[in-house]
């Protein structure tokens, strides 16, 4: 059974026709998703869809850092109302995205710093946006200790230092379709070298959908091609892979884990 840790299922895109969506999901056994926010009206509706799909879909909220510059306090209270609701299971995603810049840099620290600080008063774990800004976030992680309820390094696209620094400030490491491409090696090195029980699989859906699929729509059951391709690499079978993942994502998001 697969965990897809990461989806935008509050996307036009997947929303549309997201009974046909889920279902393809489960045809390809990824039995549980998680639905991320990016801005108040996506946070919301994860937690809608985290209570209409219960035990299947589960929410995260919180604002992306393109859209830092919206932040204020009226929205700070609503969120972190939003985040003390049942199926919320991460604050995310939050961080820093200096290759787009939709927000003034400082100000993606300032609300990326004080989101930590929210997630931390509320125990949950953390989903991390980081784009061209890996020097900046491990700092922030740090100095935060941002890692004292674990979290998640989504879509990773750093370097081996990079994510060992991450893993030790006890993070967690999820890949995304990226890992499928042809000119991915140095990726395919990391998710070689992260540690079994780190490692989670994602699809960022509707974005990055994995080698054949390029240019097409993403969606969760196409998690089943990064855990084939992390299992290709490490020399594992996909189920291996799949289990491994499977169990870390309920250890990091706090989900019961039955047996
Ligand atoms: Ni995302």
């Amino acid at each position: 059974m697969l965990f897809d840790t990461h989806a935008h299922l509050n996307d036009p895109k997947l929303f549309s026709d997201l009974e046909a969506v889920l279902a393809r999901a489960k045809q390809a056994k990824v039995e549980k998703i998680a639905t991320v926010g990016y801005d108040w009206a996506s946070s919301l509706m994860s937690l809608r869809l985290a209570e209409k799909y219960p035990e299947r879909v589960y929410a995260a909220v919180g604002i992306h850092p393109h859209d830092a510059k919206n932040w204020n306090e009226e929205l700070e209270e609503k969120l972190y109302h939003l985040a003390q609701q049942p199926g919320v299971v991460a604050w995310g995603e939050i961080g820093l995205d200096y290759y787009r810049d939709r927000s003034p840099r400082d100000i993606q620290r300032q609300v990326f710093k004080r989101q930590i600080l929210l997630a931390r008063e509320l125990d949950k774990p953390l989903i991390i946006h980081n784009r061209d800004a890996h020097s900046d976030t491990l700092q922030i992680l740090a100095e935060e200790k941002a890692g004292i309820n674990g979290g998640i390094l989504h879509c990773f696209s750093g370097s081996w230092e990079t994510a060992k620094q991450c893993l030790s400030l006890g993070f967690h490491i999820s890949f995304a379709g990226p890992v499928t491409y042809q000119n991915a090696r140095n990726l395919g090195e990391i998710a070689i070298k992260t540690p079994l029980d780190r490692l989670l699989v994602e699809t960022d859906c509707p974005y990055l959908p994995p080698h054949p699929y390029r240019g097409q729509t993403n969606e969760p059951a196409r998690v089943a091609l990064v855990a084939e391709k992390i299992g290709e690499l490490r020399g594992m079978s996909t189920e291996e892979i799949a289990t491994a993942s499977w169990e870390n994502a309920h250890q990091v998001y706090k989900i019961l884990l039955d047996r």
